[in-house]
């Protein structure tokens, strides 16, 4: 399997992007059309900024993508995007976002630092789901969409809970671009309920 793998890191080289993340985003667009007519996008977890990239040169017209790691991007600057440097659970964090708001997508390919302990690294991950679903409520307009990535072992169940109460569409997706060995797959919210602030 790792020559397939190798087969998305040389192509996502070939192409310019600096990771192959890039092709995960581009399947669940394929499948669910969610860059279609978006203004505005926050990009979670966003470094070294394949997917911001990917949005930048494929949506037209160009949105405006807010991108927020806690590490810089790979990326040269771009008029239709804003870097914030930080975590996305510091309150003063979530305040710049806050006054970057509404967003009609979010997106996160967030992920913790890994230890190798499958119960510690599926627990962080779910922590940074739960951080992520809570911005969808003030952050998203209604009729916005989300995705989130999600390490498998994580309650999933709960999370496409919590996604149903606040979009109309909830559904998880493991892109075949997702490593074979890789325990991660992402869950999705379609068209924000109105009302749900
Ligand atoms: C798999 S990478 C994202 C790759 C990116 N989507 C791309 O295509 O280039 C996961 C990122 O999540 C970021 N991250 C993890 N926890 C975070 C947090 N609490 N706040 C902000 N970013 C975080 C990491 O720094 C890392 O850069």
């Amino acid at each position: 399997m790792r020559v397939l793998n190798d087969y998305w890191t040389q192509k996502a080289k070939r192409e310019g992007y600096p990771a192959r993340s890039v092709y995960k985003l581009q399947e669940m667009e394929e499948r669910f059309h969610i860059l279609r007519g978006v203004k505005k996008i926050l990009d979670v977890g966003a470094s070294p900024g394949s997917w911001s990239l990917y949005v930048l040169r494929t949506v037209h017209p160009t949105p405006h993508v807010v991108a927020v790691d806690l590490s810089p991007l790979s990326l040269p600057a771009h008029e239709n995007l804003t870097f914030i440097q930080g975590d996305i659970t510091d309150a003063g964090i979530v305040k710049k976002l806050l006054s970057e708001a509404p967003f009609d997508l979010i997106l996160s390919d967030a992920a913790p630092s890994t230890i190798g302990i499958r119960t510690v690294d599926t627990a962080r991950s779910q922590a940074l789901v739960e951080a992520v679903l809570g911005l969808a409520s003030p952050l998203l307009r209604t009729g916005g969409s989300c995705i989130v990535k999600v390490f498998q072992g994580s309650d999933t169940r709960q999370i496409l809970e919590e996604l149903g109460r606040i979009f109309q569409k909830s559904r998880s997706f493991k892109p075949k671009a997702c490593r074979s060995e890789s325990f991660e797959l992402y869950c999705i919210g379609l068209e924000k309920r109105e009302g749900f602030n």
